[in-house]
């Protein structure tokens, strides 16, 4: 692997108001195979120089947006210093039109009373209203609250599915923490849906849960990568230029260290301090305040494959890692038994890059839940965050089988 750590999601946004939707006609996205260090350091010259932003990667490949302007002269930068590279998205404007076609009348028939198909990415509303659905068709085992608003005024909204019993344990589930990574609310309203569906046959260490799940933490984020611009990563603090916080890095444990960004117009903007976002806020509140019997916590995101644990503030661990490495090792087993693609298993510092102020360094650091993770869903970089929605049913499948296995490791705990 590479010694040198590349911070990915660290790009500026252009310091432009967008007029109405941002386009991507002609940017590409390509995978680089970089192999040592020198071949980093160009790769981050041309982000300094705004060719380039940087997507994702691993040890041994980074995945760039290469603006379409810029084309000629990365391709050149590249194969002067003899890096390989191979165009995976051609077109990103034509990847984002294609990504969530239209659904057909006929895909809503037998929904039975909400619109929700994860055959497509649906909008907040849709969301929402599915929601009101559910608790009205379960109201013996689904509660809703609104744990907070975001930025926008738009609800926060937390799910509770619970039988009921005294003494059970508490795993909570997040998505959408990040705008653009829309596969994160898809997969978590597709693991309710089958909980409640099928609750029944659903093994005792499903059932003995008290399950907390938000699908959907950052709305206003959200929504503006349906109205206007596809990519957008933060919450939608502040009107102007240079918006936004990236709740990832608002979390109050070692908030503001290595790889948040004290600039606002950085992609990783850590905010003005810890949980200064109402978005964050509203998670720290209900945790902190509830007295449940918290044993896990998981934040989905997206993309790359990866089931994180902490520390993600720098490369170190807990004490405790075997057992959060051995659950995260059995969760990646099943993944691959339900048919699903490997998911690489580690400490999120050392695995990924070193990131402060995440929800899961907050969760183990400050509230002592001990299986604290961050599953980065489906895919490989192939369309990263542009993720076709024929892709939403396998990937939440695979995801709601690593959820029962962390059922099953917070019964015990
Ligand atoms: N992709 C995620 C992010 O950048 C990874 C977070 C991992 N956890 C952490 N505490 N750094 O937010
Ligand atoms: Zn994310």
């Amino acid at each position: 692997g590479l010694t040198k750590a590349i911070a990915f999601n660290n790009d500026t946004i252009e310091d432009e108001l967008p007029q109405g939707r941002v386009f991507y006609t002609g940017s590409q996205l390509w995978k680089t195979i970089v192999d040592n260090e020198d071949k980093i350091d160009v790769l981050a010259k041309l982000r300094e120089e705004q060719d380039i932003t940087m997507w994702g990667g691993n040890s041994s490949s980074i995945d760039i947006l290469v603006k379409s302007d810029s084309i000629k002269k990365v391709r050149n930068a590249l194969s002067e210093k003899n890096i390989k590279f191979y165009v995976t998205i051609d077109d990103l404007q034509q990847a984002i039109d294609d990504e969530n076609p239209p659904l057909e009348e006929e895909d809503f028939d037998n929904r039975n009373g909400h619109r929700l198909t994860w055959q497509a990415y649906h909008r907040l509303e849709d969301i929402h209203d599915y929601f009101d659905h559910l608790v009205e068709t379960y109201p013996d085992l689904i509660t809703l609250q609104e744990i907070g608003r975001s930025v926008g005024g738009r609800p926060i909204k937390l799910l509770k599915i619970s039988n009921g019993q005294s003494g059970n344990k508490a795993v909570w589930i997040d998505g959408g923490i990040h705008a653009r990574e829309w596969i994160t609310p898809a997969t978590v309203t597709f693991i309710i849906n089958n909980f409640v569906s099928n609750w029944e046959n659903e093994p005792k260490y499903v059932q003995n849960i008290d399950w907390y799940i938000a699908p959907l933490l950052n709305p206003d984020g959200y929504e503006y990568t349906h109205t206007v611009d596809r990519l957008w990563r933060k919450n939608r603090r502040g009107a102007g230029r240079c918006s936004g916080t990236d709740l990832n890095r608002n979390f109050g444990y070692r908030w503001g260290g290595q790889g948040s960004s004290k600039n606002p117009c950085a992609e990783t903007y850590g905010g003005s301090g810890p949980f200064s976002e109402p978005e964050t806020m509203a998670i720290q509140r209900f945790i902190s305040d509830s007295d449940a019997k918290w044993k896990a916590y998981i934040s989905f995101h997206s993309y790359g494959q990866y089931i994180l644990y902490p520390w993600g503030y720098n490369r170190v661990v807990p004490p405790d890692y075997k057992e959060l490495e051995e659950v995260g090792q059995k969760m990646a087993q099943a993944i691959r038994n339900a048919g699903g693609p490997a998911y690489t298993v580690g400490p999120a510092g050392n695995t990924l890059y070193p990131a402060a102020g995440g929800s899961d360094d907050w969760a183990k650091g400050t509230m002592k839940i001990k299986y604290a993770y961050t599953i980065e869903l489906r895919d490989n970089g192939r369309y990263g965050f542009v993720l076709p929605a024929s892709y939403i049913q396998p990937t939440a499948k695979e995801a709601l089988a690593a959820i029962r296995v962390i059922a099953e490791a917070a019964n015990k705990a």
